[in-house]
């Protein structure tokens, strides 16, 4: 169907990736979450003593199983760095009663390491409210623990990193969404999760790349704003006859694909699968043989089992993909997400032990953003 973009409000500043450059993240920590490295946690429930970090043979026994599914991404070499981190990750969840989630982005040290839960935005969020952990470690961004802040309210949600941000979320704010409101009375607003909880409070409901078309067909409106990113917007309004009405962020990790560069991965082997994320742009998506979230591009691999196949998105997945499907050939043209990268071994292990990294959010704000992201887990397919 088609698609228009909305008027540039007044006050935004400019494409997202010359925002994120440099800023703090959570944009004014304060707003949302408080950026504070001691916090409330570590006053509630106390700090445990700093483990010693030696790679003993008691370190290199326990993590043998889990240097056996990544020895084909991690040289051996690094293992013994990484080995007592994860040793000890792994001992801490169990006296915290604490969960990892991870994204499908995270490395493959943290994700078949220590993450006792991965999957996508979507799976991600509907894994945090199933959780009965007392504190949930999220290995992803800024807007994912804030999204299982909002479902698990009674529960410790902590980020390694309260730096690690998104373009995406932040291209707009909740005062953005309220003048796309007056610009346009009436039309519904679908948020993509990857934006604060001050923009998710202000919406009709959320969405991911997972269930982006559904969402927005769901609403049962001729028209809908779709915010924030403008590729997923395209995307969605080539699957629907609604037509939508998008905001200009992107992902700037995405958004750096040409198709052009895919052409020429294709010419130089013409059996080469490609498959994209929906965060690409038009022309990138126009030469996949698949579209479709982390998840599904995952479960793409693993149903058809290309010879060779190329993953147009964040490049750790890659790994972790290839890690369990040794009969595919991966074509990596690594695009990293710089936030994604923030979350660390260290980082992990410093959340557990200092309760470092507390996600909190505004009451009033939660309350509202909540019930955007409840709409989408409970809509019913
Ligand atoms: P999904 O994992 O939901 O496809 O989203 C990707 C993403 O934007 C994470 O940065
Ligand atoms: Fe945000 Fe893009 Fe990084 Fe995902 S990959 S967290 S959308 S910047």
């Amino acid at each position: 169907m088609s698609m228009t973009s909305a008027p540039e409000q007044a006050g935004y500043p400019g494409p997202a990736a010359n925002r994120t450059g440099g800023a703090p993240w959570p944009p004014g920590a304060g707003m949302n979450g408080k950026a504070t490295a001691v916090s409330d946690a570590a006053r509630r429930l106390g700090v445990l003593p700093y483990p010693d970090l030696d790679y003993t043979a008691e370190v290199a026994a326990a993590t043998q199983h889990l240097y056996d599914k990544v020895s084909d991404v991690i040289p051996a070499i690094e293992w013994p760095v990484h080995a007592p981190y994860v040793f000890h990750i792994n001992r801490l969840k169990m006296t915290r009663n604490a969960v990892i989630l991870a994204h499908n982005y995270q490395t493959p040290e943290i994700y078949f390491g220590v993450a006792d839960i991965v999957g996508d935005s979507l799976q991600l969020a509907q894994e945090a409210a199933r959780s009965d952990a007392e504190i949930i470690v999220q290995c992803g961004v800024h807007f994912m623990a804030e999204t299982s802040k909002l479902l698990c309210p009674d529960k410790t949600v902590l980020i390694p990193d309260l730096k690690a941000g998104c373009s995406l979320a932040a291209s707009i704010t909740g005062e953005d969404v309220r003048a796309l409101r007056e610009t346009y009375p009436g039309v519904p607003v679908v948020a993509y999760v990857n934006t604060s909880a001050d923009v998710k409070a202000e919406v009709n409901i959320c969405c991911t790349s997972s269930n982006a078309v559904e969402i927005v067909e769901s609403l049962d409106a001729s028209k809908v704003i779709f915010l924030p990113d403008r590729y997923l917007a395209q995307w969605v309004a080539s699957q629907t006859d609604v037509e939508i009405i998008a905001w200009h962020g992107a992902c700037e990790v995405h958004e750096r694909f040409t198709g052009e560069e895919l052409r020429a991965y294709r010419q130089a082997d013409p059996s080469i699968r490609i498959i994209a994320h929906p965060e690409c742009p038009q022309d990138v998506i126009a030469e996949a043989d698949f579209t479709g979230s982390t998840a599904k591009m995952i479960g793409w691999v693993k149903d058809n089992h290309p010879p060779k196949v190329l993953m147009v998105t964040e490049c750790s997945m890659a790994d972790n993909v290839a890690s369990e499907t040794p009969d595919v050939d991966f074509v990596k043209p690594c695009n990293l997400c710089p936030h994604m990268k923030r979350i660390q071994l260290p980082k992990i292990l410093d959340a557990l032990v200092y309760l470092t990294g507390e996600v909190t959010i505004d009451p009033l704000m939660a309350e509202k953003a909540r019930a955007s992201v409840e709409r989408m887990v409970n809509l019913k397919s």
